[in-house]
């Protein structure tokens, strides 16, 4: 049996914060697996556990002693039954037993042992030989919030979507000289703009979030005459960060300004018209599914995504469906735990038009796994960053996959 496990172990890694993380190692009869977890600075409150009440050194120790000699033995292509023991042997329905982030590192490195095992990409083992679509890279130019310090924008990130892009390639390369253009014009907007950098590598800059919205739409427009193809603006609002529950309202710190759900409503029904935005993730706190219905019944062309408000969970996913809310979702496969709990939601996005959105967490490692569960899983779009070693980690390895599928290769079909 080329995919027996025959060893699990796991160790402590740093992430692009700097902060420590879980790494697990999987070995078969054939081949291995390897994955660490990625982390958030904007959690929602929906989202697993990430670690036991010990920490990191407990994760280790529950991987070594408690989940290990349950799958020594057993096939890694028992992606479901592996991922079933987890939930068991942790006990809780939030993974904090056993830790959200270890049954992430361990599900993850199961699949791709599995994948090694058969000699085959992660991409084909998850989605066989019918995943042959590219996704579009959602791309963080310029940034605030909980991913950086000081005076920058409220708004969490300022996202470039080059949606008119005829190869992976080209998406890239278009997200990248977006972030370059934005960087020439941040220099001559604020005279105290060092080149900082938030936690993606989106451009840090002491600005209000209009005049970040001006400069991003204006370097948007300016790179689609370059390229010919068009590139458009998006927003994270991540609004559960603004939201002040005892107040009732959003609050905007750097801007001084306060706004009620109302308030917030328009607020964002205005920026979607005047920066014709294709997308917006989180406009309202992580509760708040009327308002997304609402929004979403009121815009047309935009992707309205809910990151907080799902939690990548299948239960808040149907919630959405039957109100409305909504009509994208991102998948981070550790707001949820487990390959096969992200699998579940995935499915019922797509049985309900919910674009799914494969992302990317603000600490991120060198993994590889989300660039190949979005081809694997047929997410028309990836939300990984444009720079950064961990960024583009993700970024190049579809370049590899477009490279490797050949003329079988297509960019995935986006129904704004
Ligand atoms: P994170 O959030 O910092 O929790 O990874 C990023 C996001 O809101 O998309
Ligand atoms: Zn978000």
């Amino acid at each position: 049996m080329a995919a027996m496990i025959e060893d699990v172990r796991a160790r402590k890694v740093f992430d692009s914060r700097g902060d420590a993380t879980i790494e697990v190692e999987v070995a078969t009869a054939e081949g291995f697996g390897i994955a660490s977890a990625p982390s958030g600075a904007s959690r929602g409150k929906a989202e697993v556990i990430a670690y036991p009440p010990g920490g990191i050194e407990e994760a280790i120790r529950k991987v070594e002693e408690l989940i290990a000699p349950e799958l020594i033995g057993m096939s890694a292509d028992e992606q479901e039954e592996i991922d079933g023991i987890l939930h068991e042997l942790d006990g809780t329905d939030n993974f904090s037993n056993i830790g959200g982030n270890t049954a992430y590192a361990v599900s993850l490195a199961v699949a791709d042992a599995a994948a090694n095992s058969y000699g085959m990409p992660l991409f084909r083992y998850l989605g066989g030989l019918l995943a042959c679509e590219l996704p579009y890279p959602l791309g963080n130019v310029l940034g605030g919030g909980r991913h950086a310090l000081g005076k920058a924008p409220d708004i969490q990130e300022f996202l470039v979507l080059p949606v008119g892009a005829g190869s992976f390639m080209a998406a890239a390369e278009a997200n990248i000289r977006v972030h370059k253009r934005v960087r020439d014009m941040l220099l001559k907007v604020d005279p105290s703009f060092t080149g900082g950098r938030g936690d993606e590598g989106a451009w840090a800059p002491c600005i209000s979030n209009e005049r970040a919205l001006e400069v991003v739409s204006k370097a948007c427009e300016e790179v689609s005459c370059e390229v010919g193809f068009e590139c458009r603006l998006g927003l994270d609002m991540a609004s559960s960060t603004l939201w002040d529950p005892q107040k009732q309202q959003y609050v905007y710190v750097n801007e001084g300004v306060r706004r009620d759900p109302g308030e917030q409503l328009d607020y964002v029904l205005g920026l979607i018209e005047k920066y014709k935005l294709i997308y917006i993730e989180d406009p309202f706190h992580e509760e708040d599914f009327e308002s997304f219905r609402e929004l979403t019944r009121r815009v047309k062309g935009c992707l309205v995504c809910g990151d907080d408000l799902f939690a990548t969970n299948e239960r808040r996913l149907k919630v959405g469906v039957e109100m409305n809310s909504g009509n994208a979702i991102i998948i981070k496969v550790n707001q949820v735990g487990t390959l096969t709990d992200a699998l579940k939601t995935v499915k019922l996005a797509k049985e309900n038009n919910y674009l799914p959105i494969i992302s990317h967490r603000s600490g991120e490692t060198t993994s590889l796994h989300i660039a190949h569960l979005a081809v694997g899983l047929g997410c028309p779009i990836i939300k990984a960053g444009v720079v950064g070693g961990e960024r583009l980690a993700k970024i190049n390895e579809l370049i590899y996959i477009e490279e490797i599928l050949g003329d079988r290769a297509r960019m995935a079909k986006l129904r704004i």
